[in-house]
């Protein structure tokens, strides 16, 4: 049976899933997650004398080492890239080279590196987990493309696909595929809004159907916005300042300058913003035994909830303005979907409830939806194909 791959080349995280013309469609199984989620952080690591590791074992890699990793690279190849106040790879010491008319190379392990370069060796150990998962060849995949992408950065995410293996390639909105998997559920809608606050950016679709009984693959949304303004590194961003400030207060060390120390931040920014979406603080530490420095404390939600205020701040905006210029109002929207990892936070569902006045439906696993949903297309459009 030929099988495609369905990916989601996620800013922080990266999922991909199995389809194919007869077959449903499957996670592909992440060695070494730890989440439980099946997802693998996008990150790579260039460890000195052995080739590049990838997803959570890479992370391990960043602990040790953060100048010989990569994070974020759907981030530097996205047009919205430069919208962004916070710099993910120089905050985490990862310096830039801009190179005449390309986008910057990265300096890693001593090396540069392209966007290109990076994002074609993180799809290529997705291909080869999937060939190996499936013990066939597989040349299909469908990538969820952000609507911030232009022809420049979607031509480089088709060559770094062709680069790692894959020959027939579609790249299809990521609204689109979280709306094909969704789709599963035979809800019945007429105007039905996607909100995907990811790591990168906040999406906002909005897709509109004449009956039940027209085929998905027709449509294209009427709307498809990205702010990259509004993002969970964005939030990271903000608790990231204020924790830099309160240090610098307790300890008069500004560790802003010290790259392994700032890396440890970023770190504990990100596990203390998820732990208080379920709990009341974080008990976050930072240490350079060389340099003698320590420092900990308790990250309460309360703080979490008040930094990440200034960017939640957008999302209403965000949906109203994209809405305004679609010239829909929001009684017009039947269906409100949210997905992304941000959408975990508890506050999140109830800006997007008071947005659209209704429930929004999110009870199911967020991260996966897109890398479903496009193994679910994948296996109807190179279906399509074969047939013509
Ligand atoms: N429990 C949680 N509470 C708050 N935020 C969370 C939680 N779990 C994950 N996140 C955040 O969700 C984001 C990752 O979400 P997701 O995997 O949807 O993004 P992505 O697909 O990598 O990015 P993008 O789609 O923007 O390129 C991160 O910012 C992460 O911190
Ligand atoms: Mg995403």
């Amino acid at each position: 049976m030929a099988r495609s791959v369905g990916i989601d080349f996620g800013t922080t995280y990266c999922a991909a899933a199995l389809g194919g013309a007869d077959a449903v469609e499957e996670m592909l199984p992440v060695p070494g997650d730890t989440s439980g989620r099946g997802v693998f952080p996008s990150v790579i690591a260039f460890p000195p004398e052995s080739s590049p590791v990838f997803g959570w074992d890479a992370l391990t890699w960043q602990e040790r080492d953060a100048s010989r990793c990569v994070v974020s690279i759907k981030r530097a190849i996205s047009k919205g890239r430069g919208h962004s106040s916070f710099d993910t790879h120089s905050a985490a010491g990862l310096s830039q080279e801009a190179v005449d008319g390309e986008m910057p190379f990265l300096a890693v392990g001593g090396a540069l590196k392209s966007p290109g370069e990076i994002t074609a060796l993180l799809l290529k150990e997705i291909h080869r987990r999937a060939e190996t998962f499936c013990e066939t060849r597989i040349s299909q995949a469908v990538i969820g493309s952000s609507p911030a992408w232009d022809a420049e950065t979607r031509n480089c995410i088709l060559k770094a696909a062709e680069e790692a293996g894959f020959s027939e390639i579609r790249l299809v909105e990521e609204s689109k595929l979280v709306l094909a998997a969704y789709l599963q559920r035979d809800r019945a809608w007429r105007r039905l809004a996607i909100c995907d606050f990811g790591s990168g950016h906040f999406g906002f679709s909005v897709f509109e159907r004449a009956n039940p009984e027209t085929d998905i693959m027709t449509l294209r949304p009427v709307v498809d916005s990205a702010d990259a303004e509004i993002a969970g590194d964005e939030i990271n961003g903000m608790i990231a300042r204020y924790l830099i400030e309160q240090i610098r207060a307790e300890t008069a060390t500004d560790i802003s300058k010290d790259a392994e120390l700032m890396s440890q931040l970023l770190r504990e920014v990100e596990k203390a913003k998820c732990a208080v979406s379920h709990r009341g603080s974080y008990d976050m530490s930072i240490r350079d035994k060389e340099k003698g420095f320590h420092y900990s404390r308790a990250v309460s939600r309360f703080e979490v909830a008040e930094y990440a205020g200034t960017i939640l701040g957008g999302v209403a905006d965000s949906c109203q303005k994209a809405l305004r210029q679609a010239t829909f109002r929001v009684d017009d929207i039947d269906t409100v979907i949210l997905v992304g990892g941000v959408s975990r936070m508890p506050l999140v569902r109830t800006l997007v409830e008071n947005v659209f006045h209704k429930d929004v439906f999110c009870d199911w696993n967020p991260d996966i939806a897109v890398a479903l949903g496009a193994a679910r297309v994948a296996g109807r459009v190179f279906a399509k194909d074969a047939d013509a």
